[in-house]
């Protein structure tokens, strides 16, 4: 049976492709107030704004593509049973290959109906050709049509079932995130004692304690070349 890699990864992922990180310098929080355009109480103050803001964060999607670093977790799964669980709510690693991809922090190519995010009958996938939304464009039951993006303070679906994937993992992998956010930066709790963990990111990253990493202090697309080749040659991951 092939082993199990998981791989979580975070903003730092995509910004060889060219989307901004949160929390780096010049990061999108900096640029637009998160209390503004990522929580419920913001989107309750100026709708308006906040469609406006996912608005452009969806049109950047049609610019981008995903960078070195995507393309090789994509292509592990030629040798391993890849997982990624992402907190980015962009499309790349589906763009490029990868088949099991868990959003936990949503997905920018969907919306949902204002009234309950994750009623599943009224969650939908914006075709790239018609990614603008519109205050007054409705979900099924009526309310306005938000982002399928979770907010701060608003409960995360995905966490269970990332965190059995996480139990599940022969190796483990972080990628670029600043492991800041709970509770997504606590799944590195859930690696079964043992398990190998390795931690990519060109800067420095705190890792929530008692946790070990082996850390690679590399931009994504190197530090995954670079793990591609620990993992190819070690035969407790690839027969
Ligand atoms: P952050 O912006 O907090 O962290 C980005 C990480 O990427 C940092 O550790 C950087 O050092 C690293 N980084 C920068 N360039 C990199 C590169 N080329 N290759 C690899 N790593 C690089 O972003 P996240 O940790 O993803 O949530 O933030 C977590 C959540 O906070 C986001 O999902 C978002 C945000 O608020 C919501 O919007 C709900």
């Amino acid at each position: 049976m092939r082993k199990k890699l998981v791989v979580l990864t975070g903003a730092g992922m995509s910004a060889e492709s060219g989307i901004s990180t949160f929390r780096d310098a010049g990061g999108l929080w900096e640029r637009y107030p998160v209390e503004q355009v990522a929580t419920p109480e913001g989107y309750a103050r100026d709708p308006e704004l906040v469609i406006r803001f996912y608005n452009e964060r969806r049109k950047q999607l049609l610019d981008v593509k995903p960078n070195h670093g995507h393309e090789v977790i994509a292509g592990l799964e030629q040798f391993m049973d890849v997982t990624v669980v992402t907190q980015n709510v962009d499309n790349l690693h589906e763009r490029a290959g990868s088949t099991k991809v868990i959003h936990l922090h949503g997905e920018l190519t969907k919306v949902c109906s204002s009234r309950d995010p994750n009623d599943a009958r009224y969650i939908k996938e914006l075709k790239p050709e018609a990614y603008e939304v519109k205050m007054g464009d409705l979900a099924g039951d009526g309310s306005q049509l938000r982002p399928f993006i979770v907010w701060f303070g608003e409960p995360v679906p995905n966490i269970e079932v990332a965190a059995e994937t996480v139990m599940a993992a022969d190796c483990f992998v972080v990628v670029g995130t600043s492991l800041n956010v709970y509770p997504a930066a606590g799944l590195l709790h859930y690696v079964r004692p043992g398990t190998p963990a390795y931690l990519i990111d060109p800067n420095e990253v705190v890792v929530p304690s008692g946790c070990r990493v082996t850390v690679i202090r590399k931009g994504a697309s190197e530090g995954m070349d670079e793990l591609r080749e620990i993992l190819l040659g070690d035969k407790r991951f690839v027969q």
